[in-house]
């Protein structure tokens, strides 16, 4: 480890979570840090080379206690292992329950005992005892009790936080204004895709209404066969996932109040693929009918790790120049349900702006580092 290292805790071993280390891992090879998907592979003077896995909470009494290679692979984790990653010497913890398996993850996922026992306060002593700098939140969706104590342990801890769930955290006026106050970055909230639906979505509906047409209807409607779609198959469970959704097609311009866009359904045999039919009708002038229908496929959990890539790069460098709370430059373009919303070409100049002035700020700090060598050497 050196001091570029950015310590990551995950909370939630899952799906999301095996393909980000499955990237942090291929990540460790200079020539792969440049595979498609990563947008940058430096943010700040930090590559995917400088991410490390230091901590992780669980509540699957099928992964609590087993190397956090190890459970990745474990089942329910739909991903499709396309990386082998070594043992990581870290043992994945017991995370307090609370909310977080309902619904028809009863049964699926076995809740160790000792994550019935467990509080914030073991959260963060771990947090403290490896000097995790960001966590990463990668809990199923409907467990807002669960992901608030995490996001309360980061509080205690000084530990950045990254939501990916569509969980209340940046939108949480009392914990954002905790994390604002205590001089801890704030990110979220529910990650988006990289080339995802919402993603594909709100950039046609910025094509369409930045030529002047507008828009009459659309739906967009997904399936998947992960655990991520048994869970929101619960229509209890996917309420602020659908909520999340229509969020990000109203920041993209439209009125989404009664728009179809969230998971609507789940089937097994997709496994980790995702399906997205997505249909948009227009007018154009003169009352010109347009119309487009799209089937857009991808393996889903890889889609949320080139994300992170970048989400937790983005934690740190905030971190190191003294940012603070919910970093909103950045959240429009990562997250679904950001507290300020964008459209999708707003989203992405903002997010290009905050890592032209990272890599300014680094480049000024090398140069710093320089002058003193040369200093302490004359
Ligand atoms: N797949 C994507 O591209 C994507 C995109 C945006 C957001 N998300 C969100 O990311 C989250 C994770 O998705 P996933 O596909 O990895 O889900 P998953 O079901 O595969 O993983 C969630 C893990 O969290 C564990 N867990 C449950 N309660 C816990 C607790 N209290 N403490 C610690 N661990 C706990 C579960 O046992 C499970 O292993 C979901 O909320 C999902 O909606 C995913």
């Amino acid at each position: 480890m050196n001091n570029r290292t950015i310590k990551i805790a995950l909370a939630g071993v899952g799906s999301c979570a095996s393909s980000f280390v499955q990237a942090v891992t291929s990540g460790r090879d200079a020539v792969i840090d440049r595979q498609p998907g990563v947008m940058y592979p430096e943010i700040g003077g930090y590559r995917l080379s400088d991410l490390e896995c230091v901590a992780a909470f669980e509540v699957d009494a099928n992964k609590i206690g087993c190397d956090l290679a190890d459970a990745l692979r474990r089942p329910p984790t739909a991903a499709v292992q396309h990386v082998h990653v070594p043992d990581t010497g870290v043992i994945v913890r017991p995370g307090p329950v609370l909310d977080g398996i309902g619904g028809r993850l009863v049964g699926v996922v076995e809740v160790d005992e000792r994550a019935r026992q467990a509080t914030i306060e073991d959260v963060a002593a771990e947090l403290r005892r490896t000097g995790a700098e960001v966590l990463v939140c990668l809990l199923p969706t409907g467990s807002v009790k669960a992901v608030q104590a995490y996001a309360r342990a980061c509080i205690a801890t000084g530990t950045a936080f990254v939501n990916a769930t569509p969980e209340s955290v940046a939108n949480d006026p009392d914990l954002a204004s905790a994390f604002a106050e205590r001089g801890i970055p704030l990110l979220g909230d529910d990650l988006r895709s990289h080339l995802g639906a919402t993603t594909l979505h709100t950039a046609l509906l910025d094509l369409l209404l930045g030529r002047g047409l507008a828009i009459k209807d659309t739906y967009q409607l997904n399936v998947g066969g992960n655990t991520d779609f048994l869970n929101l198959a619960d229509p209890l469970r996917s309420a602020t996932k659908q909520t999340s959704k229509r969020r990000a097609l109203s920041n993209a311009g439209i009125d989404a109040t009664d728009v179809a866009a969230g998971p609507n359904g789940y089937v097994k045999y997709l496994g980790d693929r995702k399906v997205c039919f997505l249909r948009i009708e227009a007018e154009s002038i003169i009352g010109a009918p347009v119309s487009m229908e799209i089937r857009l496929e991808v393996e889903d959990s890889p889609n949320a790790a080139a994300v992170l890539a970048s989400a937790v790069r983005i934690a740190r460098v905030a971190a190191d120049q003294g940012r603070s709370g919910v970093i909103d430059a950045v959240c429009a373009f990562l997250f679904k349900s950001p507290p300020v919303g964008m459209t999708e070409s707003s989203g992405l100049d903002s997010f290009r702006e905050f890592i032209a002035a990272a890599a300014s700020h680094s480049w000024q700090d090398s140069l710093r580092a320089a002058e003193l060598e040369i200093a302490r050497l004359a």
